[in-house]
């Protein structure tokens, strides 16, 4: 395709952008190209073509207004860690816990399947940006997709459009992101209702910050401002400026007296991060409120009086489906009535969606999520277990009055959580900022179906960060120290750490803490802690609530089960340590040694 082809509308003066369009344009080949302005008529119109062509379904408006189904390749469910590469100059760089490749091997590799790879289809040119628009914590990327699907899930999930363009002016700087679902078009009676390639590559140059993503059109591994832009990029550009950006959902907590704080909290993916960023606070906690500012992604900086200060980049909700119901997240189910795009849930007979947990009783009849009929005695899942819904976060009844500003909101704690069914006890306590970090580096967490490969094995999730740290975990570890000190050198109070784990299980393997609503036990215990009104008692772990220190207004949580979800055993321990020296070795000389020397005393106390 000539560069002339690319007709650029008159909105778009950045002549930097225009040519590398023209360049990406050359080597694969579109039919046709498109530059969104994310109005509501480019949006309707990609719906309805992707209606014509099979890839979605419009659902019944009377049930759900203005909402969609798409059903993924069965081949295409998942982020796939295995294909994501941190390419940067140097191995050493990208670390232990990243697969890496040369980045002019890769690229040599990438020109190869990219060349030629939307021939027959639309490129997409989608400008977007991360964080409020112009927010000077905010970011601006450029995807390049050939899928529409890409585009209307990024214009939910980033601040889409002609908009994005102002703020760029003739020469802002943008992330340049290149995505294929790498289907080669062979026939014009192909009826490929989504497409995808086997082969997938999700890459990133961390050095001149770009993002190449072939072969899926699912989730992260095809919105590339999310996990690709807002974690692995930003994680970079985070070392290199001085921030942070972290896997962490935001909210904010006031208590009956008025008196609000914030707290981002990290857990692995699909651990019920969109549901406590929408908690409702239980029976027993009236007069307090939550407010939600994110549920997946802070990027967080220092400000001018010291404090962290978090903006969630992202404009919309990715979550997962199956778990959501009117108990376990009212908020999230209200935020879902209207003007939702669904990916892989199942379809009921009246023209509405159907997952796993959303009712007690499933309906007599469902078409699932691959497309075949579905009844409740076929011994299949009608809904995949990492279906999703992308919704706007404005849509949520409990968004913060906040979540848009674009200085960010204060953070007064933070919280790591993993899926742990032993060891790990319901809450704890960093005595200090570099124990916080220490515990945040070794977390662990069983892995769920956001990712493919095997579930339910224990791996370390350092910070909730392990598939998504641009760099090297060690340097990432050592970033976390240093930031710690900048800020304590300011003189401003440090946000408290804490650990907590929702999943323990009994002898029959059930979850002993009710957890959703009941969170906000723990939750108002942290905040207490932040305002040294709490007390609790010293563990080798650190600081862990006694029964008597939690409020149990509302709830029959007995004494015993306490004991059995913050119960710490020594044997257990001992193995969890084992698997901490492991990740270290692992990270060896780029261990800093204040972490190794917080391992030895922790070994020490456990042993005793
Ligand atoms: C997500 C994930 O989609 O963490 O948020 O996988
Ligand atoms: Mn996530």
């Amino acid at each position: 395709m000539s560069q002339t082809i690319v007709n650029a509308p008159s909105f778009v003066k950045h002549t930097k952008l225009i040519a590398w369009v023209a360049e990406i344009a050359a080597l694969t080949q579109p039919d046709r190209i498109e530059w969104c302005d994310g109005s509501e008529e480019e949006n309707q119109r990609l719906l309805d073509l992707m209606v014509s062509t099979g890839m979605m379904r419009k659902l019944n408006p009377e049930k759900r207004p203005n909402s969609y189904l798409a059903s993924s390749d069965p081949s295409d469910v998942a982020r796939v860690e295995e294909r994501t590469f941190i390419c940067s100059a140097k191995r050493e760089d990208a670390g232990p816990t990243n697969n890496w490749e040369d980045p002019a091997v890769m690229r040599d590799k990438l020109n190869g399947l990219f060349a030629g790879c939307m021939r027959g289809r639309t490129l997409y040119v989608v400008p977007f940006s991360m964080g409020p628009l112009g927010s000077h914590i905010a970011q601006i990327g450029v995807e390049l997709s050939d899928s529409p699907y890409v585009v209307v899930n990024m214009r939910i999930m980033a601040r889409m459009g002609k908009a994005v363009y102002d703020v760029l002016g003739e020469n802002g700087n943008f992330v340049p992101c290149v995505h294929t679902v790498g289907q080669p078009i062979l026939t014009a009676a192909d009826d490929v209702k989504w497409p995808c390639n086997p082969e997938k590559y999700i890459v990133h140059y961390p050095e001149t910050r770009e993002i190449w993503s072939f072969g899926s059109g699912y989730g992260g591994n095809a919105l590339l401002g999310k996990k690709c832009l807002a974690l692995r990029i930003a994680s970079v550009m985070g070392r290199d400026e001085g921030w942070l950006a972290e896997h962490m959902l935001i909210l904010g907590v006031t208590n009956p007296q008025g008196e609000k704080h914030y707290v981002a909290a990290a857990f692995p993916s699909a651990c019920g991060k969109t549901n406590f960023a929408m908690l409702v606070p239980p029976a027993g906690f009236e007069g307090w409120k939550i407010e939600t500012v994110g549920d997946d992604i802070a990027w967080l900086k220092p400000g001018a009086d010291g404090r962290l200060y978090a903006i969630n980049p992202e404009a919309g909700f990715f979550g997962v489906a199956p778990g959501t119901n009117t108990t376990t997240n009212p908020n999230c189910m209200a935020t879902l009535d209207k003007n939702v795009i669904f990916t892989n849930v199942a379809l009921t007979d009246d023209g509405d969606v159907w997952w796993e947990g959303l009712s007690k009783t499933a309906p007599a009849h469902l078409i699932d999520w691959t497309g075949q009929d579905w009844t409740p005695d076929c011994g299949r899942k009608a809904a995949h277990p990492n279906s999703r819904f992308t919704v706007s976060a404005g849509q949520c009844p409990s968004i913060d009055a906040d979540w848009e500003n674009p200085n960010g909101v204060p953070i007064s704690a933070f919280i790591f959580g993993g899926r742990r069914g032993d060891t790990m006890p319901l809450v704890v306590e960093a005595t200090d900022w570099q124990d916080g970090v220490y515990k945040a580096a070794t977390m662990g967490s069983e892995t769920t179906a956001a990712a493919v490969g095997q579930q339910g094995v224990v791996r370390r999730d350092p910070f909730a960060m392990l598939p998504f740290c641009g760099y090297h975990v060690g340097d990432y570890f050592a970033h976390w120290l240093t930031v710690g000190e900048k800020l304590a050198a300011s003189g401003a109070k440090l946000p408290k750490i804490f650990n907590v784990n929702w999943f323990r299980t009994d002898a029959n393997g059930k979850f002993i803490w009710p957890g959703f609503g009941q969170n906000m036990r723990v939750l108002q215990w942290i905040i207490d802690r932040c305002e040294n009104r709490a007390t609790g008692q010293d563990t080798p772990i650190g600081v862990v609530p006694r029964y008597e220190d939690l409020s149990w207004e509302g709830s029959e949580f007995s004494q015993e089960l306490f004991t059995a979800v913050t119960s710490q055993d020594k044997a257990a321990w001992q193995r969890e340590l084992a698997s901490h020296d492991e990740l270290f070795s692992k990270i060896a000389d780029k261990l800093p040694a204040s972490l190794k020397t917080r391992r030895q005393t922790l070994g020490e106390k456990i042993d005793v």
